[in-house]
């Protein structure tokens, strides 16, 4: 109800300057309605009047109301409590808003003004280490962040910040010159297995054997120097972890442009210098580091962001330093010209992100107007409140946990089959169960307020019960399964759209709110408003379609109630597939 509510600010405006003798204009704090037996929308302006005035809230609110010229859209509006003003869009002009959505593809949701240039950096898992539930958070939140900025408008760069350079590389590339010294010859196709596995042998070399730990420690000295030989091995490393993480995009349907570490390895120096330049480098004990403002440690001094280590070495900040620069810096000198940057990662990265934003504004690196921006998430937990694990109390590879959703959702479906005695071809399982799981997988996670941790539980997430995916799209289905019988759901012609009973007017107003929460969701970044909307909406349409006839009903009320199952469906498909979940036509 964007525009209408546009529209109720302007006449609140109107007649707020008709009515009271104010030198300027007040914002007349026009809201949603808390409770729905208070209409629409309230306006709060009048309380915060009073004193200015000095008369009673109640009687400001009167006198405005006295003004206001709003028959065209509301039922007389009513003054209530202490002097709210409580407006109530009268049933025909639900209607035509309605109608207007269904001709309307965008569902009332405007191109943002003016269009910005972000970047969302996620997902960005470690080369030769598991990608985690963590990294699992980001890339499910960080898409469903694109999708929405991207629908807004917006010309979204969705950025794979991998973890693909530093000291751990030594001692792979040393351990791998140990067991496939073929493979680096060119004489053989590198097959490391499993690259975790690997990484844990390595890892078990370099803890143990000083030998192989001095060895490491010149494999990456080599490789920072640019050694031919060093830089094949660490490209073969990289490419077999590419495929393990391009496997679980492809699965998710989730795009990334890779930008990884060692992208920026060249602007290193440069990052120093330019710190250097600024005056906010100081040498401490051997570290080239930036002590910061407002953030201090346990003694209460302030900390350091170490941007160069004593062996001269550069470390995860110096790259994300780099990162800024490359970002906001314009697309005419070679930069992505980002104004918002967008970092999606768990909430433990608060403060490294805290400290770079601070160094790079101290900088002068952050144009006017630009933004960088932390968008942290709680931990993924067991049902134990505990880290994730799995039973043997090893890590969780989301590979396991992909296809655990999968064969859990195909388990319920292929029960549910039998019970509703239907026949259907090996092919709609695989489907289904796939879509459902996926989504079930994606929804648990979207569902919850990014910001606190979140118990994982595959029984929970595929629930035909309660704030689930599979309640979504189980309503979707539904819909599909009335235009299935009754035929297409068409747009009925002008005027034939009459709401009347409360179900319908209900249903409607909800459906007119979508616009609003996709505003909400692109400013403060919580995908869970979004859910708890669709959620919402589902639970209006079942209890609609529940106590009145569709198909079967009279003709006037049947077109007007098909509308609303089209708009439903619509908006559901819609909602679904910006937080990045596929619909299904059956299930
Ligand atoms: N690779 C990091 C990790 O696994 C996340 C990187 C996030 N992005 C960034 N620009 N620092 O924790």
């Amino acid at each position: 109800m964007l525009k209408l509510r546009g529209i109720l600010n302007q006449r609140l405006l109107e007649a707020m300057a008709k009515a009271l003798p104010l030198p300027q204009a007040v914002d007349p704090l026009l809201r949603p309605a808390t409770k729905p037996e208070f209409g629409d929308f309230q306006a709060n302006g009048a309380m915060g009047l009073a004193k200015v005035l000095d008369s009673p809230p109640r009687q400001i609110a009167q006198a405005v109301v006295d003004h206001l010229q709003v028959d065209d859209l509301c039922c007389p509006p009513q003054v209530a409590g202490p002097g709210f003003i409580n407006l109530t869009i009268r049933p025909e002009v639900l209607a035509a808003e309605v109608q207007g959505r269904l001709k309307q593809p965008r569902l009332g949701v405007p191109m943002a003004e003016p269009r910005q240039r972000v970047v969302v950096d996620f997902s960005s898992p470690n080369i030769a280490k598991e990608m985690h539930v963590g990294h699992l958070r980001s890339t499910i939140i960080g898409d469903c962040i694109a999708r929405v900025l991207s629908f807004r408008g917006h010309q979204v760069l969705r950025l794979n910040h991998l973890g693909d350079w530093g000291t751990q590389f030594g001692m792979l590339i040393a351990h791998l010159k140990n067991v496939a010294p073929q493979t680096l010859a060119g004489q053989e196709n590198l097959d490391l297995g499993d690259l975790v596995e690997f990484y844990r042998q390595a890892k078990g070399c370099f803890d143990e054997d000083e030998v192989f730990q001095e060895r490491s420690r010149r494999e990456v000295v080599q490789l920072q120097a640019g050694a031919p030989e060093s830089l094949r091995a660490w490209g073969l490393l990289c490419q077999r972890s590419r495929q393990a993480f391009q496997a679980i995009y492809d699965r998710l349907d989730v795009q990334l442009l890779e930008r990884g570490e060692s992208f920026y390895n060249g602007a290193l120096p440069g990052v120093v210098e330019a710190l250097e330049q600024a005056q906010l480098l100081v040498t401490d004990d051997g570290a080239r580091c930036v002590f910061l403002q407002g953030i201090t440690g346990k003694d209460g001094r302030p900390l350091p962001l170490i941007v160069q280590k004593r062996d001269g070495g550069y470390n995860y900040a110096t790259t994300d330093l780099a990162a800024i620069r490359q970002r906001l810096t314009s697309p005419e000198a070679g930069g992505e010209g980002a104004e918002r940057v967008i970092y999606v990662t768990d909430a433990g990265q608060s403060d490294h992100f805290a400290a770079v934003f601070q160094v790079a504004q101290r900088a002068g690196w952050v144009p006017p107007g630009c933004r960088l921006q932390h968008v942290p998430f709680g931990l993924v937990q067991g049902a134990d409140g505990k880290k994730l694990k799995t039973r043997s109390g090893a890590t969780v590879r989301l590979r396991d946990l992909l296809d655990e959703a999968v064969e859990r959702a195909r388990h319920d479906l292929v029960e549910r089959l039998a019970q509703e005695q239907r026949q259907v071809t090996g092919e709609f399982i695989e489907s289904v169960a796939t879509a459902v799981g996926m989504a079930a997988v994606k929804y648990a996670d979207l569902s919850q307020n990014r910001t606190t941790n979140y118990q994982f539980s595959f029984d929970r997430m595929l629930s035909l019960q309660g704030n689930t995916a599979p309640y979504l799209l189980y309503v979707y289905v539904r819909i599909q399964g009335i235009a299935r019988k009754g035929g297409p759901l068409e747009t009925p012609g002008p005027a034939a759209i009459y709401l009347n009973d409360p179900q319908e007017l209900h249903l409607a107003r909800q459906l007119l709110h979508f616009d609003e929460v996709i505003l909400e969701l692109e400013k403060d970044l919580l995908p869970n408003r979004l859910c708890t909307y669709l959620f919402g909406l589902s639970q209006s349409f079942n209890r609609f379609y529940d106590q009145l006839p569709v198909l079967k009903a009279p003709t006037q009320l049947r077109s007007t109630r098909i509308a609303l199952c089209r708009l439903t469906a619509e908006t559901l498909g819609l909602g679904l597939d910006l937080l990045g979940i596929k619909t299904i036509d059956r299930m």
